[in-house]
């Protein structure tokens, strides 16, 4: 799909086709293509927890901030864990902060890699749904290992609804132009 058609017409499903699987081969090919996203001096800090199953479901469990995104963790087939090897992107070799920014890189880098799996994974016929509400013990539950942060769950699946596009903000709103 052209890039542009696929920024603009990607949206957040909240409801999958429970009826249809996600195969690996298919997950895994969404993954091949999000790791050619740009990173911090390309350290590739972003790592990927593809679940399914109980261990998904116990995810969904820990969204007493939001219980709304248990649903959709339990609807959804797959829920993609994203996680950020800490303190790389940013830091120097000695383990101080490069800029000012300090840890904010690797949450740069980490959105980055996020946007593109899901254009990837809405070019590959997949719709998908970035969640930023959940427990503070959901890294925990999932086993992230010591020394990675997570920083976002992603629920993918076949979309059973078709959203309207929420508003944007006008183009000349957000552009400020100096010389
Ligand atoms: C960092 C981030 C966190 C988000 N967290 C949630 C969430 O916890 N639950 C939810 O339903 N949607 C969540 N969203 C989805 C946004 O609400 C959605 O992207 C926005 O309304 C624009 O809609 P669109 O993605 O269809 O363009 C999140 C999006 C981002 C980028």
């Amino acid at each position: 799909m052209e890039v542009v058609k696929c920024i603009r017409e990607r949206r957040s499903i909240r409801k999958f086709d429970t009826s249809k699987e996600v195969s690996r081969e298919l997950i895994e090919s969404v993954i091949d293509t999000a790791r050619f996203s740009p990173s911090w001096k390309n350290t590739q800090v972003t790592r990927y927890t593809v679940l399914t199953g109980e261990a998904k479901d116990k995810v969904a469990a820990c969204t007493n901030i939001w219980a709304k995104n248990g649903d959709i963790m339990r609807n959804a087939p797959i829920v993609v864990a994203l996680s950020v090897v800490d303190k790389r992107s940013g830091y120097e070799r000695d383990g101080s902060p490069s800029t000012p920014l300090g840890d904010g890189w690797q949450m740069f880098d980490c959105g980055i890699a996020a946007q593109s799996f899901c254009l990837a994974a809405f070019d590959a016929g997949l719709s998908t749904l970035i969640m930023g509400l959940y427990d503070d013990n959901t890294a925990e539950v999932i086993g992230i290992p010591e020394g990675q942060i997570l920083t976002a769950l992603i629920a993918v699946g076949y979309a059973a609804e078709e959203p309207a596009a929420p508003n944007r903000k006008e183009t000349a709103d957000l552009i400020t132009y100096k010389s």
